[in-house]
């Protein structure tokens, strides 16, 4: 497969997100020559020991003639802090890496949030390149520039927007991925379809099996049209003033799991799949998609080997007060993210309280 490259596009800077199999899993492509416009005489190398075990080596070849210096996180959501953080600040103040310095982050959504967000932060702002190793990495965390890390009372709580100068991707690393962790990625790609095109749902169903076999092109079809939703929406949104929140389809109640099941617990992606079909029921509640279509969307997250509900009951009071601590809840109270149809998501202020309630009794009750 040739490469291939989406623009993001803002108002202040573009850049490329790369689309080149087997440049990092095997030897058949390089990207070096986009390491060697992007990155300087030095670069800080961040990512975690799985990783890097996997895929470190070959990236440090295709960095020839940079000084490279490596900070491993340890694994893991529960590790997304400030106290992480402040390490990676540590070993580029005791490196001396300057403001010319680049940040690279090969790993998961965890290692990119907290890469960019060291990043925006250090010396007031270093450029980062995203090496996204996950699926979820791929189509989501990498692209858009938000960064941040947990706080114990908040997920994402503290971040910065931050842009990457370019996303390098290659299918062909999501072959060693667990899959449980292939299975959480596929939350955020059945949200895409669910938020913006409900062509993009129906091609996940029809292709379902081929996506489970990792068939190589029905994969790269999948990760760069979820790459081009999300550039579409970030490109009109950067800074989340309006259309950008869609993007949280799920992330609401997906948050108040992750909080108050313990961050790690529950997968990201699999409170979000949970997340995904709670703001499902309360919008089939409201009336506006069928309760057939909030089965559909069930079947499909199963299908992809997604929980659809919890396996532990939550307190609703407890629950309540996290889903009030989300970014999107304004001091005039909550909003959630509803479908007004399949493929078409809105920010919703003014639901019923009445079918909230019967929603969180419906599935945090279990
Ligand atoms: P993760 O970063 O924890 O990675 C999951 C696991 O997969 C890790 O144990 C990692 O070592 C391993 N791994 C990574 N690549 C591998 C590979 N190719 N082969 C084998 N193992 C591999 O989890 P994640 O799902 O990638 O990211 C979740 C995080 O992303 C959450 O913190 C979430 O809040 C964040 N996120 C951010 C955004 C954003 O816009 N910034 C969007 C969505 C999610
Ligand atoms: N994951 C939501 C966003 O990037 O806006």
């Amino acid at each position: 497969m040739a490469r291939e490259t989406t623009w993001v596009e803002l108002p202040e800077t573009r850049y490329p997100i790369l689309f080149e199999a087997n440049w990092l899993a095997g030897t058949s492509a390089s990207c070096r020559d986009v390491l060697a416009e992007h990155v300087g005489k030095t670069a800080l190398l961040v990512s975690n020991q799985t990783v890097v075990d996997l895929y470190g080596d070959r990236l440090m070849s295709e960095l020839e003639g940079v000084k490279v210096d490596l900070h491993l996180i340890p694994e893991g959501e529960a590790n997304k802090t400030l106290a992480e953080l402040e390490k990676i600040i540590g070993t580029l103040i005791k490196q001396q890496h300057t403001r010319e310095t680049t940040l690279i982050a090969l790993g998961g959504g965890v290692v990119g949030d907290m890469t960019g967000f060291a990043a925006a932060i250090y010396q007031r702002g270093v450029p980062f390149l995203q090496v996204p190793t996950t699926l979820l990495a791929q189509v989501d965390s990498s692209v858009g520039g938000k960064t941040a890390v947990n706080h114990a009372l908040g997920k994402n709580m503290i971040g910065a927007f931050h842009q990457p100068r370019a996303v390098l991707m290659d299918v062909a690393v999501l072959k060693s991925l667990p899959p449980r962790e292939f299975a959480a990625g596929m939350a955020e790609i059945v949200k895409h379809a669910l938020l913006a095109d409900v062509s993009y749902l129906d091609w996940l169903i029809k292709k379902q099996d081929l996506i489970l076999q990792m068939d190589d092109v029905v994969l790269s079809e999948m990760v760069r049209k979820s790459c081009e939703i999300k550039s579409a929406i970030v490109a009109e949104d950067e800074k989340e003033q309006g259309r950008r929140a869609l993007l949280n389809l799920g992330h609401t109640f997906g948050h108040a799991i992750e909080t108050l099941s313990g961050y790690g617990q529950c997968l990201h992606g699999e409170a979000v799949a949970i997340g995904t079909v709670m703001a499902a029921d309360l919008s089939a509640r409201h009336g506006w998609i069928s309760e057939a279509d909030v089965e559909r969307i069930v079947q499909l997250l199963r299908t992809f080997n997604l929980p659809t509900e919890l396996s532990e009951s939550l307190d609703i009071a407890a629950f309540q007060a996290a889903m009030g601590r989300d970014k999107k809840a304004r001091a005039s109270g909550l909003r959630l993210v509803l479908l007004r149809a399949l493929g078409r998501a809105e920010v919703v202020s003014d639901f019923d309280e009445r079918l909230l309630s019967e929603t969180l009794v419906r599935f945090l009750k279990v």
